[in-house]
């Protein structure tokens, strides 16, 4: 019999549960937990053993001692329930923690490869209408869809016009047949401005243009244009040279030539189309160039008195010249595409040059 079974049962008791109480709080996780809890309080624990003692004592000892055993068991549950609660709320934010994706990580290990970049086409606008800009012009733009009147009418092509047919045009069902179409070209911007604001007017509008085109090396059925347009007094074809002349040369180089060749255009009298050394073969002759070694880049001309007509300026007074660039086509000659039709098929190894 033990000095305490015999004479001290209470201090017994406290002593099991002051080692039972360390043994649960030194446990670390909840699996050591339960294992500690078997310890101390299961079938061999010491205080299971104490119990199994007290019938030894006389009966009023017995009564004491059993209390108090029964009161460190009571204890030592709540403690070891409160444990298992700490342990069990830390392992599961631990788990939680280890879980965790690092999406910072991730991003910035993916940020070289999928950060994305404007499109050559986008980044050649911006850079031509930057190159207007510095040489004081504004930049407008109109809508996509366009009426015939703002298409063809007031550009001097009446309904059953000829000259219509340099435009291979979509119609769109809007309407009566045939009066509402995809724009084919950047100039009905050209009426829209005219209309909202009295000369002077020196502005750039860039834009998307379609027509009815089967794509090949120089040819997109969906283009671009910058269209631009000068209305001054005194405006003559020497300031429409001049204007050119400056804007290759600062988008393409003293190196490349250009030459302007006499054209025709409704809304503009004299036309000309404003051609440059084919950048492919410099010359020499190739599939880009039709082997002509020459690309044409814009039409132009001096603005047409029915033009100025038909949206209210007075001929007498105002004079002005236009012309349309291809987008697309500097885009191609100022980078040495071959065909033009890569740039719409959206291969990143080609993007991504750019
Ligand atoms: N709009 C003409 C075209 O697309 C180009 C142009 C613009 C010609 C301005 C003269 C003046 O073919």
């Amino acid at each position: 019999m033990t000095e305490e079974g015999n004479g001290a049962p209470a201090v017994a008791a406290a002593r099991i549960e002051a080692q039972a109480a360390a043994a649960i709080g030194a446990a670390q996780t909840t699996d050591a937990l339960a294992e500690a809890v078997t310890a101390v309080l299961g079938k061999r624990s010491d205080l299971a053993r104490a119990h199994r003692d007290l019938g030894r004592l006389d009966p009023d000892a017995r009564r004491e001692a059993g209390r108090d055993l029964h009161d460190a068991r009571q204890r030592l549950e709540g403690l070891a329930a409160e444990r298992r609660g700490t342990l069990a709320a830390a392992e599961r934010a631990a788990m939680l923690q280890g879980d965790r994706l690092d999406l910072t990580e991730v991003t910035e290990v993916l940020t070289p490869m999928a950060r994305g970049r404007l499109h050559l086409v986008t980044q050649t606008q911006r850079a031509l209408e930057e190159v207007f800009v510095a040489m004081g012009f504004t930049v407008a733009e109109g809508p996509e869809a366009e009426t015939d009147w703002y298409n063809f009418e007031a550009l001097n092509m009446p309904p059953a016009h000829p000259a219509r047919s340099m435009w291979d045009t979509f119609y769109l069902d809007l309407g009566q047949p045939e009066t509402v179409v995809l724009r084919t070209h950047t100039s009905p911007v050209q009426v829209h401005l005219m209309e909202h604001q009295l000369p002077p007017i020196h502005a750039v509008m860039p834009g998307r243009c379609f027509r009815r085109e089967t794509p090949d090396a120089r040819h997109l059925a969906t283009f671009h244009q910058l269209e631009g347009l000068v209305v001054d007094r005194g405006i003559t074809f020497a300031h429409l040279a001049g204007t050119l002349e400056t804007f290759t040369n600062a988008y393409f180089g003293p190196d490349i030539h250009t030459r302007l060749r006499p054209a025709y255009f409704p809304f503009t009298e004299p036309s000309a189309e404003v051609e440059i050394t084919c950048t492919i073969c410099r010359g020499a002759g190739c599939r880009t160039c039709s082997s002509t070694g020459w690309v044409e880049l814009a039409g132009c001309g001096m603005v047409d008195p029915a033009v100025f007509e038909a949206v209210g300026i007075d001929p007498g007074e105002w004079t002005g010249f236009a012309f349309g660039f291809g987008i697309d086509r500097c885009a191609q000659m100022r980078h040495g595409i071959a065909d033009l039709r890569i740039l719409d098929e959206n291969d990143v190894r080609f993007l991504r040059q750019f």
